[in-house]
């Protein structure tokens, strides 16, 4: 199309098919509105912007209150200090459907293509029915649209689906209901932003009880999922869930959430945790280090226990004197816990994370040689984790949904600085990994029970993507774990090394698909490959690193492997233990006329089967549900 003018403007009056209350609405909505409001929004390479007038009926010139202007553009600094470019992405800006009040607005920073399209659908999936939605492209945006397009499909987006990656776009609709203006500029060749100007009809439909806190909160909060749906609002306070099986082990311990001001995450992550099998909601603490009002009016109308820790600092220096106030505040108000669980505003759980909890957690303090148990799986990625009732232990983090002993807590606070070292860029996770944990190891599940969904701006997209929302999670509850008692140190090494003893040796190049054998019944595998130590010490994981990849597992650090060791479950009957010779403590299982595996060894057409295997697991697995874009984006069909 290039070359030719093609502006497409459209007005258009749609009912969204299968959206029947809503409809309903819509219709006495535009029979008897009183009050209108004007809406202007631009999208162009310069930025996008916004704004909402309110018009009242009687005289129709515009009232005084209720002007909203948002908008974001190129913006000089000021005193030399150089331009600011606008934030690039898809907007989402919510009002509210009765009196056009700006109540969310966000730029998702879809100029990138991994992984901010799954934050942009679960902003959609969680505004109400009835809201006012308008959405426009600032600078670029429809590259990284991908899987999204789809649900705004769905919503009535004509599109959506078919927009090429430069398109400047706008839509203004109502969530459940019509379209009421969509417009896209797809020559690139044209830089000025397109406007678009439409009125609004005002929603009528009778306010629910504003003596109510909750909808008095609703009137000024968007994307707050169930919490604001008119329709089918959440019940509140959540309902208590069903105990699980060893519920007395969860009773004297808390429950922690650590969060901020991303309030949506934390209503979706509260919610799903209270309920849930096993849930307690008085053992629920949620601590705060920014605490805007509209985190702690949230908590109040879940009546959730909550406390604030101001913290100071930056970015990273800033959380990690969060975390370590986070912990010297449970030090001193749980002394007699046994152990606590610490969970992020933005996990979500599986309805197994406390049945799973319940289980284990007396590991914690009757095995010294565990320093943590988490809810997620270092291992368990897509095509590698098949059996919910499996447990593994291995030196890792605490990762997303973690819990450990008051004594391990107190221990960690003993050796915590007040800042970190300037050398130490670490995060506090893998700090606490590094400092703190000598060598002990955590116990984690198979297949992961918490996800972590939320996607901030200084995420890893890529990895994000290719690993952790992909990751298979249990969807039900109650699962029994087998033989926990053999996760203790003894028993564990004993069975570990029973297994390798009679385990099969694997000795082809590991990215051959022919690589595992395939089987009909449980079968172990055993591959070597060379571990050793740079001549300055430190451990070379090239060899690891390409072993894991061929198998699709996490090669980049050596978090999930036990004394050199990485279990990956490639089948349900199929288990492959990589074994670093001769650095591991089993490496000497690995017989003499085996040579251990290295890279720098193979042959020209060994080393192509490894780069093409790789390339493979990278991309297969990706869904590209917008494949117009994608041609376009590449030049030929993908
Ligand atoms: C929450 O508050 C209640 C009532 O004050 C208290 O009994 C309970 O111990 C608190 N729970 C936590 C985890 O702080
Ligand atoms: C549990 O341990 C027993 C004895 O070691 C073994 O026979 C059984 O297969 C194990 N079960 C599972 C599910 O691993
Ligand atoms: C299982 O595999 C073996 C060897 O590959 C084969 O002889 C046997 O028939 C298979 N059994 C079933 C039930 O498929």
């Amino acid at each position: 199309m290039s070359g030719v003018i093609r502006l497409v403007l459209l007005l258009i009056e749609v009912m969204v098919m299968g959206a029947t209350s809503h409809d309903h609405r819509e219709q006495k909505q535009q029979q008897n509105n009183h009050d209108v409001s004007g809406v202007s929004v631009w999208s162009g390479d310069s930025g996008w912007g916004l704004q909402v007038h309110r018009y009242c009926q009687l005289n129709h010139h515009r009232c005084n209150e209720g002007m909203e202007v948002t908008r974001d553009g190129w913006v000089d600094a000021g005193e030399g200090r150089g331009i600011i470019p606008p934030a690039q992405g898809i907007t989402i800006t919510v009002l509210n459907q009765r009196t056009a009040q700006l109540i969310f607005s966000r730029v998702f920073p879809l100029r990138l293509y991994w992984a901010h399209w799954a934050d942009l659908d679960w902003h959609m999936k969680h505004i109400a029915p009835g809201r006012i939605v308008i959405m426009a492209v600032s600078v670029s945006g429809i590259y990284g649209l991908r899987h999204a397009s789809i649900r705004l499909a769905a919503l009535g987006s004509l599109f959506a689906r078919h927009l090429p990656p430069t398109a400047h776009w706008t839509w203004v609709f109502i969530m459940g209901g019509r379209t009421i203006s969509e417009t896209a500029h797809i020559n690139t060749h044209i830089h000025l932003p397109h406007h678009v100007h439409v009125l609004l009809p005002l929603s009528s439909i009778p306010h629910p009880p504003k003596s109510h806190s909750r909808w008095q909160y609703c009137e000024n909060h968007g994307a707050m999922g169930g919490l604001c749906d008119e329709v089918s609002p959440d019940p509140l306070p959540p309902p208590i869930p069903s105990p699980v099986v060893k519920q007395d082990q969860l009773t004297p311990v808390p429950v922690i959430v650590t969060a901020g001001k991303r309030h949506q995450y934390l209503y979706h992550t509260l919610i799903t945790l209270m309920t849930t099998p096993g849930a307690i909601h008085h053992n629920i603490l949620v601590i705060l280090g920014d605490a805007p009002a509209s985190t702690t009016f949230l908590l109040h109308l879940l009546n959730v226990n909550y406390t604030t820790l101001p913290v100071y600092g930056h970015q990273n220096n800033k959380l990690f004197r969060y975390y370590r106030a986070v912990f010297n505040h449970v030090a001193v108000t749980f002394p007699n816990a046994p152990a606590a669980i610490f969970l992020d505003e933005d996990v979500e759980v599986s309805p197994d994370f406390f049945s799973y909890f319940s289980q284990t957690l007396w590991l914690l303090n009757y095995d010294p040689s565990i320093y943590c148990i988490n809810a997620h799986s270092a291992t368990g990625f897509r095509g590698l984790a098949h059996d919910p009732s499996t447990v593994l232990r291995a030196r890792v983090q605490v990762s997303w949904g973690y819990a450990i002993s008051l004594n391990f807590i107190r221990e960690l606070i003993t050796i915590w600085p007040e800042d970190i070292n300037h050398k130490d860029t670490v995060l506090y996770d893998a700090w606490v990994y590094l400092h703190a944990s000598q060598g002990r190891e955590c116990v984690f599940p198979e297949v992961s029970r918490t996800r972590h969904y939320g996607i901030g701006v200084n995420t890893d997209a890529w990895s994000t993507e290719q690993w952790f929302l992909t990751q298979p999670l249990v969807t039900h509850s109650h699962v029994h774990l087998s033989n926990i008692t053999d996760l203790t140190l003894k028993p564990w090494q004993h069975k570990f090394l029973s297994t390798l003893q009679h385990a099969t040796f694997l000795t082809t190049n590991p990215c051959l698909p022919t690589f595992v054998p395939s089987v009909n019944t449980t079968t172990y595998f055993i591959f070597c490959y060379a571990l050793n130590r740079k001549p300055e010490g430190n451990l070379n994981y090239q060899n690891f690193y390409f072993a894991a990849k061929c198998l699709n597992a996490w090669g980049v650090s050596e978090q999930g492997l036990h004394e050199g060791v990485l279990t990956i479950r490639t089948s349900l009957l199929t288990t492959v233990y990589l074994v670093g010779t001769p650095y591991s403590p089993y490496g000497y299982l690995c017989p003499k006329h085996i040579l251990p595996w290295s890279y720098d060894e193979l042959s020209d057409d060994d080393e192509q089967h490894v780069v093409d295997r790789i390339r493979q697991h990278e991309i297969e697995g990706i869904i590209q549900n917008n494949m117009q874009v994608a041609k376009l984006q590449f030049g030929q069909t993908a």
